[in-house]
């Protein structure tokens, strides 16, 4: 975050920072102008210990800019941790994303006598732009200048002591906006920072540097040529970002679900005609005409999401679909055409991964509609057409109603092109949307089991290792139940379809090792039964999630997770409840941190 014009500075960017812990929080640290000079101040570990050293000052500063980081080169030490500054400590430069060509850079400035302090790609700009200011640039053309030579995909943000109102930055594939308001500029990576000063923000676009000053900011390109970027208002509510008395994160919002999932379906579904419809469809007019097969691109949680999504998609639809991780995707030889839909599914609008993959995809003719929670993301702005999820702002790192608003777009839009390509009749739209609308109450049903889950979590968070298992539709649930537990309680869980667990992963049973098993009603029903009984012959413990009173789980597992009875196309919406309330509970008792587990990012933007 970077602010120009501010008095008390350096409250400002530790309130702002905290909006933005998510993106990395292994080391902060803040640059701001004062006296002449500049202050830096950094520390290992969370933002609580930079502000905790703040704190003895007094806030000062009008101008300076902070950082949170996720290491990538070098460990999250004091000395690694941004701002980085040049020999005389007159610039400091914070930084998003990796300089592929630092070494290069690195070894020539060496040889010039130059002494690097950090282990990081970041400290060779600083030590380029001090270069350039000390040959007569002025701050924004030494950054600007500076900038024509990096590789790599990144977004800096500069302040230099000679230039005590200015704040620089430059975006290059990581994400970079711009807020305005009077008497101040600001600028943060992502918009949650800014909401406290204004409204008014500008999201930058790849090449762009931006000059901050108090009375306004303007924009070039990486040559200099001044360029124009509109300004939006943003309308959301800050307080959909505060924790409103719960513990965490998290717990705030695996409860937000069914309201999250409603709203997905809000604008989409028409109770009265019974019908469906999704305005992105209509955005790739012709185009949609000639798709013959789809492809969903994704990493994390997003990733499972997809996983589900071939399900209705092949099974409501007929198309032949790909689901693929974004950053696999890349380094394939068939990426994409005019037949092959792209579907970059993505929370945050700014993995790199997925943008990269989007980005090829739209290189190879594809046409592009990505399924995404933040509309003024770059994979919003980049796509043709986007399915927006109304999560609102999903702050635990562990990702829960995004996925849950990612699952009722995913099965939304095979609706859609169902009717669109005349395999649904409108009749079959309508009876599959009641349920869909249903499917809120039966969210809550499971919600309501919580404490029940939370007796089970107590049982089992010693375990070592955990199985999830499911088939189907609920295979992706069963990934994703896996992925939830090791994220945030650090226990070692790998999910599978529940048919593969006999090629492999049942040498692993016995009596230590908890098998979670989704065994709700549907066409896979009595063969997870059989998959469970393969576990029980071989001593392992059972953990079911099953429909409520159903009598043959009940007899045949240890433990059982009750929930509402659903269609089982909308089963996932469900069955996924207790097991994010069982990865919670697990990591609460096993005291870890949930909303910010160690060594992961909300929004990771490197590759
Ligand atoms: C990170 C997060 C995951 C998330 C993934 C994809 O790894 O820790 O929770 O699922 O990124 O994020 P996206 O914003 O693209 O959905």
């Amino acid at each position: 975050m970077g602010v120009a014009g501010k008095p008390g500075a350096s409250r400002v960017l530790i309130e702002g920072l905290k909006t933005l812990e998510y993106r990395g929080y292994d080391s902060a640290g803040v640059a701001i102008q004062h006296e002449g000079g500049l202050v830096v101040l950094r520390r290992a570990g969370k933002l609580a210990e930079l502000e905790a050293a703040l704190a003895e000052l007094e806030p000062f500063g009008t101008t300076g800019m902070g950082h949170t980081r996720w290491a990538t080169h070098g460990p999250p030490t004091e000395q690694n941790a941004h701002p980085h500054v040049d020999t005389h400590e007159r610039v400091a430069v914070v930084h998003n994303g990796i300089i592929e060509n630092h070494e290069a850079m690195r070894r020539e400035l060496e040889a010039t006598g130059c002494r690097f302090r950090s282990d990081t790609d970041t400290e060779v700009l600083a030590h380029l732009i001090s270069e350039r200011i000390k040959a007569g640039d002025d701050l924004s053309e030494a950054v600007r200048v500076t900038a024509q030579r990096l590789e790599g995909a990144y977004a800096f943000v500069v302040v230099s002591a000679d230039h005590p109102d200015t704040v620089v930055g430059v975006r290059h594939f990581s994400p970079l906006v711009v807020g305005l308001a009077e008497g101040a500029s600001f600028l943060a990576s992502d918009i949650p920072a800014l909401l406290p000063h204004t409204r008014s923000v500008m999201p930058l676009e790849d090449g762009d540097v931006v000059t901050l000053r108090p009375d306004g900011v303007s924009v070039c390109d990486v040559d200099g040529a001044a360029v124009e970027r509109p300004t939006r208002t943003i309308d959301w509510d800050p307080v959909r970002i505060q924790k409103g008395g719960y513990k965490h994160f998290m717990m705030k919002e695996i409860e937000e679900q069914p309201a999250a999932i409603a709203a997905t379906m809000a604008s989409r579904l028409d109770d009265a005609t019974g019908s469906i419809h999704m305005d992105a469809l209509d955005a790739l007019g012709d185009r949609l005409r000639a798709v013959t097969r789809m492809t969903f691109v994704a990493c994390g949680t997003s990733w499972h999401a997809g996983l589900a999504g071939k399900f209705y998609i092949e099974n409501i639809v007929g198309m032949p679909v790909g689901v693929d991780y974004a950053s696999e995707f890349r380094y394939r030889s068939i990426r994409g055409g005019p037949d092959h839909l792209i579907v970059p599914i993505t929370q945050s609008g700014e993995t790199a991964d997925t943008l990269g993959a989007l980005r090829d995809a739209k290189a190879e003719g594809s046409p592009l509609i990505s399924i995404c929670n933040v509309p003024e993301s770059s994979a919003a702005r980049e796509s043709d057409a986007v399915i927006q999820t109304e999560a609102g702002p999903e702050i635990g790192v562990a990702s829960t109603k995004a996925f849950t608003t990612q699952l009722v777009a995913l099965y939304m839009l095979a609706l859609d092109l169902g009717l669109r390509r005349g395999v649904l009749s409108h009749d079959d739209v309508e009876a599959r949307i009641t349920p869909l609308r249903r499917v809120r109450y039966a969210m809550e049903g499971a919600l309501r089991q919580a404490a029940l889950v939370k007796e089970v979590a107590h049982r089992y968070a010693d375990a070592q290792d955990f199985l999830f298992l499911g088939r189907g539709v609920n295979y992706p649930i069963a990934l994703e139940g896996a992925l939830k537990l090791k994220e945030i309680s650090y226990i070692h869980a790998e999910g599978y379809p529940a048919g593969e667990m006999k090629h492999g992963p049942i040498a692993l049973i016995d009596a230590s090792m908890p098998v979670v098993t989704i065994a709700t009603p549907g066409r896979v029903y009595e063969k997870v039964l059989s998959n469970i009984e393969e576990v029980r012959a071989r001593d392992g413990v059972i953990i079911a999630v099953c429909a409520e009173g159903d009598e043959r789980v009940r007899a045949l597992a240890d433990e059982v997770l009750e929930v509402p009875a659903v269609d089982e196309d909308l089963s996932p919406l469900v069955n996924v409840v207790p097991l994010q309330l069982l990865a919670y509970y697990i990591a609460e008792k096993r005291g870890c941190d949930i909303d910010q587990p160690r060594n992961l990012a909300k929004s990771v933007t490197v590759e």
